[in-house]
């Protein structure tokens, strides 16, 4: 059986002090939640010990939001997939649209990245998913594809295991324009049948989450989907009240 979650990705928002804050709500409203649905926190990088310490001893799981592609050494400004699980991280983002958008990450580095990350014990949360050009064209199914291809067929089928997929089409993000449970449904069982024509029965247990305006609203109906296992949450995760209504929304 394959797990549902619910992730927050924080972004570049909130204060160590708010971040903290953030966290202690998350977890008091977290014994609502039932214990079938996983819930993860992704702070950035400064917040990371303080609110490991807020979240240690509860079913909270932390995520970091990216991390290098190296192991250690003169890369001024990078954080290691050893510091991250160091400092309480079980999982991290990798190659969220963001990222790929704005830092110019590429399938290439993501490749060093997830292989580097499982190798240190850390799932990947690796988010895939088109941008407006691609969907009004109609290439989504092609380039969700490829993403998946370039960088997860590299992985053997144990590190696969480890793996969490986000669906993340780059118009809905932030933008308020959610994909249809429809549209979200078919490009997900198109994900698994990518994964499983590599994997085979393994792509029965990954999970793959939604991602772009997902919210209270509309989360019921996006994870009522057979092929939808939660969802990785953006500006909704920022307040706590509507992170745990999404979180109950299974
Ligand atoms: P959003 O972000 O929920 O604010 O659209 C989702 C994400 O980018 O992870």
């Amino acid at each position: 059986m394959r797990k549902n979650i619910v992730a927050g990705n924080w972004k570049m928002n909130t204060t160590v002090a708010e971040g903290v804050e953030l966290a202690k709500a998350v977890a008091a409203g977290s014994s609502e939640v039932p214990s079938s649905v996983e819930l993860i926190i992704a702070p950035p990088f400064t917040h990371l010990v303080p609110v490991a310490e807020v979240v240690g001893g509860t079913r909270i799981g932390l995520s970091a939001q990216n991390c290098a592609d190296k192991e250690k050494g003169a890369y001024t400004g990078e954080v290691s997939a050893d510091m991250l699980v160091s400092a309480g991280c079980k999982y991290t983002i990798l190659g969220h649209s963001e990222r790929r958008q704005y830092y110019g990450e590429t399938d290439a580095t993501l490749v060093d990245k997830v292989k580097l990350a499982i190798s240190k014990g850390l799932s990947p949360i690796f988010c895939v998913g088109e941008n407006l050009d691609e969907r009004e064209a109609g290439r989504h199914f092609d380039v969700v594809s490829e993403q998946i291809k370039n960088v997860l067929y590299t992985l053997s089928a144990d590190e696969m295991a480890k793996v969490i997929i986000a669906y993340e089409p780059v118009w809905a993000i932030g933008t308020g324009k959610t994909a249809t449970a429809a549209q979200a449904q078919e490009i997900h069982a198109c994900i698994r049948k990518v994964v499983a024509d590599k994997f085979g029965a393994l792509a029965e247990e990954i999970t793959i989450l939604y991602g772009g305006s997902c919210k209270p609203g509309n989360a019921k109906e996006l994870f009522a989907c057979p092929d939808i296992d939660g969802g990785l949450i953006g500006g909704a995760a920022l307040k706590a009240e509507d992170f745990i209504a999404i979180a109950l929304s299974f």
